[in-house]
């Protein structure tokens, strides 16, 4: 029987602004909101936690399959996320743990192992899900995909200011080689890579602020008759 449960994956390589995209729509709609890449950062924060190598797949597994994850949601924006008792927000953002998550989210057994759990957020009213795979694999059947993307320079210059303002010291051109390596790692990994799903609504955010973005974006949400 198909799952009445209507959601909205946004999907798309970062700075292109489809986290805050997705958590002003959840807002907006009054849904649950997925950052499934918080999974990933959170699970590659704990290997490194556990000094469990990016090649112990068998042990990247048995961490996923355990991992507690918590995201509190305060006036629709995530503002905390737990990995059992420890507070992770902030530490899980850093560069390190930004590259880690992208090696080991490359890994088939580990998206198996965490694909059920991001299934699981499919709860009444509806769900907005913002990743890479949403719409491709883990929501196949999702009634609006939308996939963002951005010019990589406009990209590493929000990251960088993003990065900046949390007190993370960094400069543009590290940035943006990380951004790039991080894109090619992520759109040419054999499994679930990084591309629009065939069915995906293209928006390039390049000339485009958030409040801009958002009212493209409710345009494609009532075209859909979504609200
Ligand atoms: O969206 P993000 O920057 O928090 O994601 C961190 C990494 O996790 C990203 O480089 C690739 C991976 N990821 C993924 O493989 N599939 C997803 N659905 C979300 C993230």
């Amino acid at each position: 029987m198909p799952n009445m449960i209507p959601v909205i994956t946004i999907d798309g390589p970062s700075g292109t602004g489809k986290g805050t995209i997705s958590q002003m729509l959840a807002k907006q709609l009054g849904w649950h909101y997925l950052d499934s890449g918080a999974l990933y950062r959170v699970l590659a924060w704990t290997a490194i936690e556990q000094q469990v190598s990016f090649d112990q797949d068998e042990q990247l597994v048995i961490l996923a399959q355990q991992l507690t994850v918590e995201f509190s949601v305060n006036n629709g924006i995530e503002s905390q996320i737990k990995c059992g008792l420890t507070d992770v927000t902030a530490a899980i953002r850093t560069p390190e743990v930004t590259q880690a998550s992208s090696i080991i989210s490359a890994k088939p057994l580990v998206r198996q192992a965490l694909l059920e759990r991001q299934r699981a957020f499919r709860q009444a009213s509806g769900l907005v899900t913002d990743g890479r795979d949403m719409g491709t694999v883990i929501f196949p059947d999702a009634p609006l995909k939308l996939f963002m993307t951005a010019d990589p320079d406009e990209r590493a210059r929000r990251r960088y200011n993003e990065l900046k303002s949390k007190g993370i010291d960094v400069n543009l051109p590290t940035v943006l080689d990380a951004l790039n390596k991080r894109d090619t790692r992520d759109e040419e990994r054999a499994t679930a890579p990084l591309k629009p799903a065939v069915d995906a609504i293209l928006i390039d955010t390049t000339a485009l602020n958030i409040e801009e973005t958002f009212q493209l974006v409710m345009q494609k949400v009532r075209d859909q008759h979504l609200i």
